[in-house]
């Protein structure tokens, strides 16, 4: 309950920076951002993504430098996606030992060291298709796929990974990955999933800059239908029950209800991925004169932040790190 008015004017809290920072509730911290990056083959290669402006692809030796720069402005935790050399129907370039993100991998402990290395594993920037997992008969075949994965999530582990994020929404991955992690000895490797990722049209700018638009159909025959939260909730639920660490909601603006549902259901650590479209959205409009880029993007990630996210995936990260900084 609250006083009557006049005995209750909020407005007094609001009279200037210092007591609106006083009673402000959610807070967004450099150290809960985490920072997409795309790795490509090749050396000195940085090259702008058309679709998200600002964001590149980088061969090994750029992201090293470049995230040593990031770690420089406070960045705790860099997102890694690979562009390999060759695909095939298999993706086996994702398995590969010596592939880019195990070569990134290497990179980036040697020229950050305190950084934290996520990797995602899928197979759609692998696959000559474009899907996430294997095809049988045109169809993606859930359990042929578990064990490329497994594999996948391994290559990365030993290759100096401090956690795996599995983003192809195969039903029963994580137990799979985590089963191989911990028989190989990464009994310790944590894995942030993609428990809830929805079959969103704002995946559009990352397929450009991931390569790994689908050759033929869509994703809807395993990502999420948008219309679903309680789905979400059972997603979570074996995730969780597999051995999920982290679990992840995705994209995030939209889904805001879920990201609230997951927190308050399961009180797990939850992460938001703020996707490629939301980013080129806001980007586009402030291009353009229509919004204020740093306003809007403070005030999304604070929402993500507000509805119960505890870390938050977004293309923004490097921009809110300087931005703190110099706060
Ligand atoms: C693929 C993957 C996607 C994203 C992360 N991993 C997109 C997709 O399903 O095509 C989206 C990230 C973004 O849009 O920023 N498994
Ligand atoms: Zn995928």
């Amino acid at each position: 309950m609250v006083a009557p008015f006049p005995a209750h004017r909020p407005r007094r809290l609001r009279r200037n920076d210092a007591l609106r920072r006083l009673v402000r509730e959610t807070r967004v911290a450099t150290e809960q951002l985490v920072q997409p990056l795309f790795v490509v083959p090749g050396t000195r290669v940085e090259r702008p993504v058309a679709s998200m402006p600002g964001v590149s692809q980088y061969s090994v030796d750029r992201v090293a430098e470049h995230c040593r720069a990031l770690a420089d402005v406070g960045i705790g935790s860099v997102l890694l996606f690979g562009v390999p050399e060759t695909k095939d129907a298999r993706g086996s370039a994702a398995l590969d030992e010596n592939g880019v993100i195990p070569q990134a991998l290497r990179a980036i402990r040697a020229a950050a060291p305190g950084l934290l290395r996520m990797t995602d594993v899928c197979l759609c920037e692998y696959t000559d298709h474009g899907h996430c997992g294997v095809l049988t008969d045109r169809e993606v075949d859930n359990d042929a796929t578990l064990a490329l994965l497994a594999a996948e999530a391994l290559a990365h582990a030993r290759a100096g990974a401090d956690l795996v994020a599995p983003s192809d929404m195969m039903d029963g991955r994580v137990g799979a990955i985590r089963a191989a992690l911990d028989g190989a000895g990464f009994p310790e490797l944590p894995i942030m999933a993609y428990a809830a990722k929805y079959a969103s049209g704002l995946y559009g700018p990352f397929r450009d800059a991931a390569e790994s638009t689908p050759a033929f159909g869509d994703r809807r025959g395993y990502q999420m239908d948008p219309a679903n939260a309680e789905d979400a909730l059972r997603e979570v639920a074996h995730d969780i029950a597999e051995g999920a660490d982290i679990v992840m909601v995705k994209p995030a603006l939209p889904y805001l209800d879920v990201i609230r549902r997951v927190k308050d259901r399961f009180g797990y650590p939850v992460a938001a991925y703020q996707v490629s479209g939301e980013y080129a959205m806001i980007k586009a409009a402030a291009a353009n004169g229509w919004i204020d880029e740093s306003r809007v993007v403070n005030e999304t990630v604070t929402a993500i932040r507000r509805a119960g996210a505890d870390i938050v995936i977004t293309y923004f990260a490097r921009d809110l790190a300087e931005a703190a900084r110099r706060a």
